[in-house]
């Protein structure tokens, strides 16, 4: 008879832990049952997840964690005596272990390591080293000739990212606690790291990475964290691995990161490494021979606690005059009226072979729009687009009579030639039968495009799932969840009044809907998704971003398409995500529309073919009148608005 020693989690941690947690115990080791095997630990492993995972451990039990150790009893035959194996089964000397008990995270034989020390078995070959390749290749996808930075870089898994990294051809910043380990990350091969204990963070970033990050590991969360998503490059990736900076105590607050997710089309996703539990066996081989290959350096031990282009042409000698709406004075705060000014300018008698002169009949006001002028000098056209009718024309795809969307800018007469619009061209609306121009702007436009993309290809809704949308009432928000319920999804809207709550209710088909001002939505939420949420589309970021994370599921994905919530404000601080990510393994996309520009009419024909078939219901806030554009912008960000915002002119 065998007598194992084993830790007890004695005490409930409280911040860091100390000794008075744990508690040292014997106990004698069963004889073996059919399918079991004894096991004799090694090496066991000591991790950062332990601080919070053990929370939800009653008091008295065996503290978690994995082993490699020598099987020293056998009744498996998969597990012979002799061999080596990996096993999860707590802080002890001996352990019996039937595989057949776990359900995840099984137990297994090690692989011949060779000459290796086994303990790598924990490490570099083990959890650790395909949490990094697996985390880190599959999620951030790096390019030979991108810029990665590593957070928790001389850690187990940081190393392994920032040498698998270095192996892609990638650049590499480390960021770790102190000189030595920054001298190590050097040895290692990293082009740069920084000191985050002794350096400015940001600062010490810019230098070394002055055209920003493409790939973020994240390994820590908080302060680190926030600096790094601060200069992502557009289209980067993030890899939400873990948050130890926040272990030992609550999520700190951080710059609201869901504008940046929208601006660079940025990507997050947290994950576990047992997603890849089918795949185990090829981390272990790679990054086996990348340690033989010299290419991965290890640590045998480890310690732990230590927009938008227009063209107009104006010509000379001209009697008609069109008008247009200029952007005088920088937006601060809420738009006024201060920041517009009406000007006049003629109209091009002639037209030169290719261009058309179109007259404006609506214009839309966007929430986009607010932010977007900042990148402006005062005195620019206000950008926007609109539908207008071509009234003369030298270019037979444009003839006169048709109905067009161009972005033209707040103008009511443009002359075009569209061969020299580079991006964002005018098009020729499709045939939208009895059914109002308007709706260009609209459903059958960009914002319809906005919900029919980023709602199907990022969120991937399954029939059953519950679909959390914010700015529910508006343009986008109202075609989300209205598309959700097409596919078979339980919709759930966020919305800023108890008309607009009662129309999604009534009107549209929603399940739930909450008047964010009025009630608190994370008790709203709790009892109008009961199951939790498995798609949020982010039409606004700020807290009411903050409450819906924190109700998602596991594997949930989030599409960030705005953060109106900020757009007339300085950005907000929020609890920081990471940790959902990580541990319900989200997915967070930004995205701008455009990107789907090769897909444009699939979706408004989509959209067009559910109208008629009478499941997408629609409404306009129409304001009369070109005098009216600034008011109709301002009142739209306030919240005037149910569904589309337009002007008529
Ligand atoms: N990524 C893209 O390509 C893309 C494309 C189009 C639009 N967008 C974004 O999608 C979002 C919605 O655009 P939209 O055209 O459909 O506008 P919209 O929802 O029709 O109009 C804006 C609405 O935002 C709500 N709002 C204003 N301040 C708010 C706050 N502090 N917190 C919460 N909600 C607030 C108001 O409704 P309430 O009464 O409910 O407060 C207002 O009616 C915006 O963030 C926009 O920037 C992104």
């Amino acid at each position: 008879m065998h007598t194992a020693k084993k830790w007890i989690y004695a005490k409930p941690f409280v911040n860091e832990p100390t000794l008075e947690n744990f508690q040292l115990v014997e106990e004698p080791v069963p004889p073996l049952q059919d399918g079991e095997f004894m096991i004799r630990a090694m090496y066991l492993s000591v991790d950062p997840y332990m601080r919070i995972y053990t929370l939800n451990c009653p008091i008295g039990s065996t503290m978690i964690g994995g082993q490699v150790g020598e099987v020293i009893e056998s009744r498996n035959v998969e597990f012979p005596v002799g061999s080596y194996a990996f096993a999860q089964v707590g802080w002890r000397t001996i352990s019996v272990c039937n595989p057949a008990m776990f359900e995840t995270r099984k137990p297994y034989v090690l692989p011949d390591f060779g000459d290796l020390p086994i303990s790598l078995g924990m490490g570099a070959l083990g959890t650790v080293g395909n949490t990094a390749y697996f985390g880190f290749l599959e999620i951030c996808k790096p390019q030979p000739g991108e810029t990665v930075v590593v957070s928790g870089a001389a850690g187990a898994v940081g190393s392994i990212v920032g040498q698998i990294a270095k192996i892609k051809g990638c650049r590499v910043i480390g960021i770790a606690g102190s000189r030595e380990k920054c001298q190590w990350l050097e040895e290692l091969g990293f082009d740069g790291t920084i000191n985050y204990k002794e350096e400015k963070m940001a600062e010490a970033l810019k230098q070394l990475a002055p055209d920003g990050v493409d790939c973020y590991f994240d390994n820590v969360g908080g302060h680190t964290s926030e600096v790094v998503k601060g200069q992502m490059k557009p289209f980067g990736r993030i890899s939400v691995c873990g948050t130890i900076s926040m272990y030992n105590d609550e999520p700190v607050r951080v710059i609201d990161p869901q504008r940046d997710f929208v601006w660079k089309q940025l990507m997050q996703e947290g994950f576990s490494v047992h997603r890849w539990t089918d795949r185990w066996f090829e981390g272990v081989e790679q990054n086996m021979q990348w340690i033989r290959e010299g290419k991965i350096k290890h640590r045998i031990r480890m310690i732990l606690w230590k927009h938008i282009a227009r063209r107009w042409y104006s010509g000379g000698g001209d009697k008609e005059l069109a008008r247009k709406w200029i952007y005088a004075k920088t937006f601060k705060g809420e738009p006024t009226h201060a920041n517009f000014r009406l000007e006049t300018e003629p109209i091009p008698a002639t037209l030169k072979k290719g261009e058309f002169l179109a007259q404006a009949e609506y214009l839309s006001v966007d929430p986009y729009m607010r932010p977007y002028m900042l990148a402006y000098p005062e005195g620019s056209l206000m950008i926007g687009g609109q539908i207008a009718r071509v009234t003369k024309s030298a270019n037979d795809q444009f003839p006169v009579g048709a109905s067009i969307f161009g972005q033209f800018g707040w103008r009511t007469h443009t002359v075009c030639d569209p061969s020299r619009v580079e991006k964002d061209k005018p098009y020729v609306l499709p045939d939208f039968g009895q059914l109002p121009t308007s709706l260009g702007l609209g459903i059958l436009g960009m914002p319809g495009n906005t919900a029919y993309f980023g709602l199907q290809e990022l969120c991937q809704p399954k029939p059953g799932e519950t679909i959390v949308v914010s700015g529910a009432a508006g343009a986008v928000g109202s075609v989300v969840g209205q598309i959700a319920k097409i596919l078979g999804c339980r919709a759930v809207g966020i919305a800023g009044s108890d008309a607009k709550c009662e129309w999604l209710l009534k009107d549209l088909g929603f399940d739930g809907a909450i008047n964010y001002k009025r009630n608190n939505v994370y008790a709203e939420l709790k009892s109008a998704a009961p199951k939790g949420v498995d798609c949020y589309f982010d039409n606004v970021g700020g807290d009411i971003t903050e409450t819906v994370l924190k109700q998602m599921n596991l594997h949930g994905r989030i599409a960030v398409c705005g953060t109106i919530s900020n757009y007339n404000s300085a950005i907000s601080k929020v609890t920081d995500p990471q940790r959902q990510f990580v541990f319900k393994q989200l997915r967070m996309e930004g995205f701008v529309v455009w990107r789907w520009n090769d897909r444009w009419l699939e979706g408004i024909e989509a959209n067009l073919r559910w109208i008629r078939e009478g499941r997408l219901a629609y409404q306009e806030t129409i304001t009369e009148g070109f005098d009216k554009m600034p008011d109709a912008l301002i009142d739209m960000l306030r919240g005037g608005n149910t569904g589309k915002a337009i002007v008529k002119l």
